[in-house]
Parts: structure tokens; sequence; C-alpha cells
């Protein structure tokens, strides 16, 4: 038996719980989100917990017996029809991509409900679940399972939290501090960002309350069943949030104490290259530059000049070029460079000789990055991106490029400085020793957490007072108004008072002169 199993059955002697049942519903069809959720549910079901996971990626693997998965693959069509590559591009207003995200939100819930095994599970009066681990990336619906098995439930993101969710912990949330993940100001902001920060914080509020949370109520009704409490009470009511997040890079800010900060739960030891791919980088003379987008946004679709740019300047590089495209056939492309349509991105960049990594920064390209210890040119598209990239910058272990008005030669410039500056993978060692320095790792933590959450059948004793008061009281509305007007009122009383006081002397004056 090996150690680290003999290690985990301890822990479950210790703990001593049952075996529980626990059911999982990881609903974006995105690689990257769910190669954040995969190891939690099979390091539950390795625990002996009886593990379901409704997922569009499963993992299917014959030895974990105790894991059975649900494929919801089929909405990779939705969020391919909704063309999420392109409104999350950074052009587009916060406010749209919410909305946008909302709406193709709405099709992945529906056809989740829809799946006939997934309807065998919550239509049986008979089933039962001690934990309900539903993802969250902006929508509470799934977390209305929980009143449906009256089971606690567990949010979990594969990122950041978004506002509406922060706020339904209790987490303060100042817009002149912490913007959005999507709208990524931070920490500084100008006086300028923090009117967008704010109009955008009120516009969220309105929006959810008005709008998104009514329609994440009538769909979790109309599958689950009327009885269901309100939308808005279900989500306030979630025992924990998993969130993929480094205080380190994540601004540091005041959180409940159910948020739990897991990072690198994905990133394993390195295996292997297949044989392709390693004789490819190693018969490079000079080194290799890795380019890959993630899984998101597709390489063939990125904006034909850009394309070209990177091309030409690729092929004026030193070094071999690494390309995961996810087609046969790149027209024109350079010697150098060396297109898979996969690509085992964890094993390449422990390879030492890759010497930069260009990237869309998305969080779990990063992570693997500074796991492995590779410097990064960063090409922000999407989502997160941003603001992933202004985290990073300050470490001095990224190059970044607008891809808006990059230009050829500050391409080639940035990946050779990069490649040749010893500082940026100096830096990047140390920030891996900072992220790393934690008590336990991101996937004992998460699975500390979950069964904490089923020994104590939820944390309603570590619930925020925050979540419960009105807004106005929240932010003292109704204690200011009173102070406000209690000094007007003293102003316009001393007011009377003294020309009162005036009129009485003036009167004293005129009867003496008279
Ligand atoms: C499945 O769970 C049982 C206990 O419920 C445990 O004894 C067994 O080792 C587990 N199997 C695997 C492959 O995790
Ligand atoms: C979805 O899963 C089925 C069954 O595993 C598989 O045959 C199919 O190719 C998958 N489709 C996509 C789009 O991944
Ligand atoms: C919140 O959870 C408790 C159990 O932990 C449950 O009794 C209650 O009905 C839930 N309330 C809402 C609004 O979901
Ligand atoms: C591209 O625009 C950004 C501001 O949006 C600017 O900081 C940067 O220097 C520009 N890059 C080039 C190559 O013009």
């Amino acid at each position: 038996m090996s150690t680290k199993l003999c290690f985990l059955l301890l822990i479950f002697y210790i703990s001593g719980i049952r075996c529980a049942r626990i059911l999982c519903v990881f609903q974006m069809p995105a690689v990257s989100h769910q190669a954040t959720f995969q190891p939690i549910a099979k390091a539950l079901s390795l625990r002996g917990h009886e593990v379901i996971s409704v997922t569009p990626r499963p993992i299917n693997d014959p030895t974990l017996t105790n894991l059975t998965e649900i494929n919801t693959n089929k909405t990779y069509d939705i969020i391919l029809g909704h063309g999420f590559e392109f409104f999350m591009s950074k052009e587009n207003t916060v406010q749209y991509k919410i909305q946008k995200i909302f709406a193709m939100y709405y099709e992945i819930a529906e056809a989740i409900f829809e799946n006939k095994e997934f309807k065998a599970i919550y239509q049986n009066p008979q089933e039962k679940f001690d934990l309900i681990i539903a993802q969250i990336y902006i929508s509470p619906t799934m977390f209305a399972l929980s009143n449906k098995f009256d089971a606690p439930v567990i949010g979990i993101s594969s990122m950041g939290g978004w506002i509406g969710t922060h706020y339904a912990i209790g987490n303060p949330n100042p817009p002149s501090l912490y913007s959005e993940m999507f709208l990524h100001y931070n920490g500084d902001l100008t006086f300028y960002e923090r009117i967008k920060s704010t109009l955008y914080f009120i516009w969220s509020r309105f929006y959810l309350h008005f709008v998104a949370i009514p329609k994440c109520d009538s769909i979790a009704r109309k599958y689950l069943g009327d009885d269901l409490p309100y939308m808005a009470d279900i989500e306030r009511n979630v025992s924990a949030l998993f969130l993929n997040i480094n205080p380190v890079l994540y601004t540091p800010r005041p959180m409940v104490p159910t948020v739990v900060p897991l990072s690198f739960i994905h990133v394993n030891k390195p295996k292997p290259l297949p044989q392709d791919v390693k004789n490819e980088i190693e018969s490079s003379e000079n080194g290799v530059v890795y380019f890959s987008l993630g899984s998101n946004v597709k390489s063939m679709n990125i904006p034909e000049r850009v394309r070209r740019i990177l091309m030409d300047a690729f092929k004026e590089l030193p070094y071999k070029v690494l390309w995961k495209f996810e087609k046969e056939f790149l027209p024109g492309k350079p010697d150098n460079v060396v297109i898979r349509k996969w690509l085992p991105q964890q094993d390449i960049l422990a390879h030492p000789k890759v010497k930069v990594f260009v990237t869309q920064c998305g969080l779990q390209s990063t992570e693997e990055a500074i796991d492995r210890e590779i410097p990064l040119v960063g090409i922000p598209f999407i989502a997160d991106q941003e603001l992933n990239v202004k985290k990073l910058k300050p470490h001095g272990v990224i190059r970044v490029i607008d891809y808006l008005n990059t230009t050829k030669e500050e391409l080639i410039e940035a990946i050779i400085d990069v490649a040749e500056n010893p500082i940026y993978k100096e830096n990047m060692k140390k920030l891996k020793k900072l992220l790393k320095d934690e008590p336990m790792t991101g996937l004992e933590k998460a699975v500390w957490w979950a069964e904490y959450v089923i020994r104590h059948k939820g944390t309603r004793h570590l619930r925020s007072p925050t979540v419960d008061i009105p807004w106005y009281q929240y932010f003292l509305l109704d204690v200011l108004v009173v102070i406000l007007l209690t000094i007007l009122l003293t102003v316009v009383l001393l007011i009377r008072l003294l020309n009162c006081i005036k009129n009485k002397l003036t009167k004293k004056a005129k009867i003496k002169t008279k």
C-alpha cells in the first residue's frame, strides 16, 4: 500500500465519519474548469465516499469504483453556439459579458436537468445525499439541489468568485478596492476606475435582483418543484465556497471563514512525454518556446492580423516553437514551428529545454507555468485573463502583449527578453516558493472542508451576519440619514435662535433710542 493511501486512510480513521454520499454537479463545459474539479471528485471517492459526478468531461477511470459519472458533454454545443470565446473578448463591456454568460448558463442548466440519468436521480424520492458540491461560475441555480435533497451545499469555482458570489456569502466587496474578475481593476484604482467600478457594482445588484436571480429561480422550480425557497435565499445558505485563488496573487481581501482558497489542484507530477514531442523538444538547438491559448480560445479563431504577426515573429526566433493548434494544417507555417492538435502542457513545461510559455494567462495555465518555473509572455484574450496578467506583472515573471496593437518587433523582443534574461526565471522560482508555502495542499484542504461540512451538516454556525441584514443597514444609510437630519435640525434651530435673539436685541435698541 502506498504511503499516500496509508496517510489518507489514517485521516479517514481520525476524522471518524462514515462513508457519505456526495453529489457533484460541475456544469461548465470548459476543459480548464473541469480540470480543477476532477481531482476533487476523485479524491473524495478514494476516501471511500460514494460520489456521483455530473460533468461534461468524465474521468472514465474504471479503477475509481466509488465514482459514478454522468456525462453531460452535449453542453459543449451550447457554449460553442453562444460564441463564448467571442463575447468574452476584452473589447466587450463587463455588463455585456455577464448578461451573455447568464443567457448561456440558463441553456446549460436546462440541458443538464434534461439529462435522463440525472433526471433519474433528482426525481427519485428515495435518493439521499449528505453533501452537494455545485459549480458556481456565476449562477447559483444548482444550489437548489441542496433543498431538494435536504443536504448542505458547497459552491466551487475554478477561478475567483464573481461579485454576486462574494455578496451572497457575505464578503465585504467595496468597489473602491476590489472590482470584479471580469472588470480587472485592482488594488489602487484611479478615480475613473472607481466610478466605473461603483456603477458596475450598483448595476450588478439591480441585474441580479430583477433579472438573473428570478430567472435562475424559475429554472430550478421547473425541474425541482415549486416548494423551493427563493433562489437568493438558497444562495445565501451556501455552506462553503471553494475558490481557486491564492491571496498572494488574488489581492488580499477580507473573507468569511467559509471561503476556502485552493490552488494547484490540477497540477500533477510530470509524466514522460510522448516520444515524438520529446524528440522535437530535444532536437532544438537553442531551446523551445511553448505557445498555447488554452482550451477556451482556439488558435484558429484569433484575428487574422494577430495570427500573421505571431507567425512572422515566430519565424525570426532562434528557438523552436511548439504550438497547440487545433487543425492539421497551418498555411504558411514557418520551419521552426511545430503544431499539434493537443499537447500535454504540464509535462512539456517540465522539460528543461522549454524557455518561455507564450500564453493567454488563464488561471490553470498560469498555475502550471508557476509550478514548472517557466516565465511567461502573456497575451490576454478573454474572461479573467486580463486580471491574471495584472497580478503577475509586479512579480517580474511576465512580459505583457496587447494583441490589439502589438507588432512583430515587440513580440520578438519580448520573447527573447524572457528567454534570455535570467531574472524572469529567478522571479518565477521565488513566486512558486511563496505560493506553495501552505500548511496543506489545495486538494487536502478541499477534502477536509468537504468532510467538515458533512460532519456538521452545514456551517450555519459560521454564517456571516452581513448576509442577513438589508443593504441599507450594511452601508449604515439609516444611521447616516439620522445623523445628517440631526445636524440639519440643529443648524436650523440655531439659526432660528440666533435670529430670535437678534430681533430681540434690535427691538430693545429701538426702544432705547426712542
Ligand atoms: C470504495 O469505498 C469503500 C468504502 O465505502 C472502500 O472500502 C473502497 O476502498 C473504495 N474503493 C476505492 C477504489 O476507492
Ligand atoms: C461525448 O461523450 C460520448 C460518450 O462518451 C462520446 O462518444 C462523444 O464523442 C462525446 N462528445 C464530445 C463532443 O465530446
Ligand atoms: C438553509 O439550510 C438549512 C439546513 O442547513 C435548511 O433547514 C433551510 O431550509 C435552508 N434555507 C434556505 C432558504 O435554503
Ligand atoms: C498598446 O496599447 C497600450 C495601451 O492600451 C500601450 O500601453 C502599449 O504601449 C501599446 N503597445 C504598442 C506596441 O503600441
